[in-house]
């Protein structure tokens, strides 16, 4: 038996470390810094490699890193030179997602399908470009700004008003020193994430993202609302051509470069025309993507990640899911993703039995109550036979739980819907 220690404090931790506690052959598992909803919290942050790298070491575990900037610092390669077991990509190999230019460059030279594009330091010579692409476009800063340094624009105001926000006003620091102007590409989005240990790729669940604010995609871009799994935008034909176009052209790529990527690849996916083009590539699980993922697993968990860090994947199994439809509704603080009250406390979680999971994400417990601690707060996931039954079951779960400052969106899965 093994101890695992989960990286990370989201929806998208308590997730991982709800199924991997599932595993025949899995002991504690522990969560840094973890959040309201984990168990066996350790108090370190997941930028303090030194501490987290020695508690693995005395605790005998087995380390998996939820969110992008501990393995864009490298914790990869320092628990590897450690002799340390950890699952995820190297800190080359998560430019992927720490570098959009070289992420961009990367699929340029190797052929994947992606928005045109051109890289600026300049404001005068991206104004001159965006007039090029008709100000169809969009702008992004190139460093990691918390998801929020890509500005989609309608018209030449807000392209030239995005270019004066990254790259001279700065707003997102250093991660703007340089910027990227693509052309904008109109189309369904979706998430395909795929698990790899740098030779082949297994896919994950589809999954389908809600990333702005309020109902019907409106307002600013968030970490995510909401998404459900599986998508029925993503059927079997289309998933072999994203496989073979992207994913495993990807993998393919990165080990020609000499770079092997073992961990989660999440590629961010825009549908034009019955072509998929990557909008980006995350190293990680999504979040909230990973919520109904996760409770679609019908396999642990735990023997694939050790499956990918042994350079094994090959002779594992096609991963198996539960035929159910699962949807999660991110419960998030008013305000967000902008400013937003904390310490609120929160009730109803007795109420819901086993028809949903309650998975924290930004919540903190305290003498036995939880309270409120960050923007996305809970994240109710829950199964149904259809997607229909499963956004049903899932606000129902939802409403059950109340505090002063709660705001989801009511929509969660109708896109999905509306697509069948
Ligand atoms: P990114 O962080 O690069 O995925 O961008 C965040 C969001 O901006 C994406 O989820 C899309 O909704 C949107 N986006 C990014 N690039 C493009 C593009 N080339 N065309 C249209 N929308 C885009
Ligand atoms: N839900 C989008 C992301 O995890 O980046």
């Amino acid at each position: 038996m093994v101890n695992v220690l989960v990286i990370g404090s989201g929806g998208r931790e308590h997730a991982l470390s709800w199924k991997l506690s599932q595993s025949s052959k899995v002991e504690t598992v522990y969560t840094a810094p973890g959040n309201g909803g984990t168990q066996n919290n350790i108090q370190i942050n997941v930028n303090d490699l030194d501490a987290l790298a020695d508690f693995a070491q005395k605790n005998n575990c087995f380390t998996v890193v939820g969110p992008e900037d501990p393995l864009a610092a490298g914790i990869v390669d320092k628990f590897n030179k450690l002799g340390l077991k950890i699952f995820g990509p190297s800190k080359q190999a998560a430019q992927l997602e720490s570098s959009k230019i070289w992420a961009k460059n990367f699929m340029k030279r190797n052929d994947i399908p992606t928005a045109r594009f051109e890289i600026f330091d300049d404001a005068q010579k991206a104004q001159e470009y965006v007039k090029t692409l008709d100000y169809n476009v969009v702008v992004k800063a190139d460093g990691l700004a918390a998801g929020k340094g890509v500005i989609v624009c309608n018209g030449a105001d807000e392209a030239f008003s995005a270019i004066q926000t990254i790259l001279v006003k700065k707003t997102f620091g250093d991660a703007g020193n340089r910027i990227i102007i693509e052309e904008r590409i109109d189309g369904i989005e979706a998430s395909y994430i795929a698990l790899s240990d740098g030779n082949v790729a297994i896919p994950m669940a589809s999954s389908q993202d809600h990333k702005r604010i309020f109902d019907n995609d409106k307002g600013p871009n968030t970490g995510g609302m909401g998404a459900y799994s599986p998508t029925p935008i993503i059927d079997d034909a289309l998933s072999k051509l994203i496989q073979e176009t992207i994913i495993e052209k990807t993998i393919h790529a990165m080990k020609k470069e000499g770079i092997s990527f073992t961990g989660f690849l999440y590629a961010g996916i825009m549908i034009r025309d019955g072509t998929p083009y990557v909008l980006e590539y995350n190293v990680r699980m999504g979040d909230p993507e990973c919520q109904p993922i996760t409770m679609r697993m019908d396999f642990d968990l735990y023997d694939y990640f050790v499956a990918c860090v042994e350079g094994k994947l090959s002779s594992m199994s096609p991963a198996s899911w539960r035929s159910q439809s699962a949807v999660c509704v991110v419960l998030a603080s008013e305000g967000y993703p902008e400013s937003y009250p904390k310490n609120d406390e929160i009730t109803g979680f007795d109420s819901i039995s086993n028809e949903a999971i309650v998975f924290h994400a930004g919540t903190i417990k305290s003498d036995g109550k939880i309270f409120s601690n960050g923007g996305r707060v809970l994240g109710v996931t829950a199964l149904g036979d259809t997607l229909s039954s499963a956004i049903t079951n899932a606000y129902a779960a939802a409403e059950k739980i109340t505090w002063s400052h709660k705001y989801n969106r009511k929509d969660i899965g109708q896109k999905g819907l509306s697509y069948l």
